[in-house]
């Protein structure tokens, strides 16, 4: 297949063309518009490789867009292209309604000028927070955060392009990630990264908050899986094998690590925090997925690899994330 995965300089995205460059034999180009979260960098793996070419441009840029899509006439277009902090959304929506809405739009009116495969990546956050039990694709859309009401703008214009004008398209609904090269304004890289320095490790409100995490690896095959087999106009959710609460994920790090517990600190909640998130995954599972990594194996892997990867995450840590950071906590990062 020849793909133009919009987004794909960032951490799920940039897995996804490793994955579909280096196993599938796909020719990928990536278009990405660089954010503070898209890094070049993440696909140095792929640099040189016949079948990848990376092409800078927002998916809000007609004009950009239809050039690269002139140039390269791909058979589809994946968008992991989205603003994806929740905490960022809550304290500056507007790029967040920017890429989600209009982005979302222009790309899917590209995509019926010239008939193209659409799939739309999106997340689990759209159904909001649930106490007990788990979510299905027919689940009622409750989001809670700028964030994730923009996500299920988008997912419902996706939707309106099937029902309207018969687009090919296809939604899969992730659950948490975690992995390699994640931004570490995230949990789990924000986690690592302060236990290996000594710095404070803050914990929203009691940390009793419940994710469902998938590997990044675990996530992309599905994507790929629900592009090749998926039926047009459907939503897979695609669930990690493992719940877990925020204290344990943040115990098992300190552990992991070898940091003092005594790093943990409980900071002032999220607003509007949502309180648990859980996924069914039968109907991509019907399609012959399976995630392959337990979240005790991946995040001891994980920090494995941030650990040894300090090139990737220096330049990151030294940067526009330390204003984030003591904009965000009301604190520096001590080291
Ligand atoms: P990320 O923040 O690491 O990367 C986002 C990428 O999108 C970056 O490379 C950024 O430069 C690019 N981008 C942002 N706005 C753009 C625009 N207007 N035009 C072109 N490129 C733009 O995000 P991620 O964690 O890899 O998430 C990728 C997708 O997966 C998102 O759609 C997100 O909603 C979804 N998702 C994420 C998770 C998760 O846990 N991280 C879970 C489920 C779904
Ligand atoms: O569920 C899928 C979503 O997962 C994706 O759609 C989002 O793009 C992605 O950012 C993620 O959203 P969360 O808000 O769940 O992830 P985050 O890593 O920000 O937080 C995970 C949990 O940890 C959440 O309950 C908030 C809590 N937390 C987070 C941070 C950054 C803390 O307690 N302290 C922190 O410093």
């Amino acid at each position: 297949m020849k793909l133009l995965v919009c987004g794909g300089a960032g951490f799920i995205g940039s897995t996804f063309a490793r994955q579909r460059v280096l196993e599938h034999g796909d020719r990928v180009t990536v278009y990405d518009k660089l954010t503070y979260a898209g890094r070049e960098e993440n696909l140095q793996a792929l640099s040189g490789h016949a079948g990848f070419r990376f092409v800078k441009g927002a998916i809000e840029d007609a004009a950009t867009l239809a050039v690269t899509l002139e140039e390269e006439r791909p058979d589809a277009i994946v968008n992991f292209a989205a603003e994806t902090h929740v905490d960022r959304s809550i304290a500056e929506p507007d790029a967040f309604v920017r890429t989600h809405a209009l982005g979302t739009y222009v790309l899917l009116e590209a995509a019926r000028e010239r008939e193209l495969r659409y799939l739309q990546v999106s997340t689990d956050e759209v159904y909001g927070s649930i106490e007990v039990g788990t979510f299905t694709e027919e689940s009622p859309l409750h989001p809670s955060s700028p964030y994730s009401a923009t996500k299920t703008g988008a997912d419902l214009l996706v939707q309106s392009y099937f029902h309207t004008y018969g687009l090919p398209v296809t939604i899969c609904r992730g659950s948490n990630n975690y992995g390699p090269y994640q931004y570490p304004e995230k949990l789990i890289p924000l986690m690592i990264l302060n236990a290996l320095h000594g710095d404070p490790l803050p914990v929203y409100g009691d940390g009793m908050q419940v994710r469902n995490w998938i590997h990044a690896a675990d996530f992309s095959r599905a994507i790929g899986h629900v592009l090749e087999h998926g039926e047009l106009g459907e939503v897979y959710n695609a669930g990690g094998p493992d719940e877990e609460a925020n204290m344990d994920v943040v115990r098992r790090i300190v552990e992991l690590t070898g940091a003092s517990e005594s790093l943990i600190e409980h900071v002032v909640d999220r607003p509007g925090h949502d309180r648990r998130y859980s996924l069914s995954s039968e109907k991509v599972r019907a399609l012959g997925w399976e995630p392959q990594v337990r979240f005790e194996q991946g995040l001891a892997e994980t920090i494995d690899w941030y650990r040894e990867n300090e090139d990737w995450w220096r330049p990151i840590r030294s940067g526009e994330y330390l204003a984030y950071y003591e904009r965000q906590y009301g604190r520096a990062l001590q080291s």
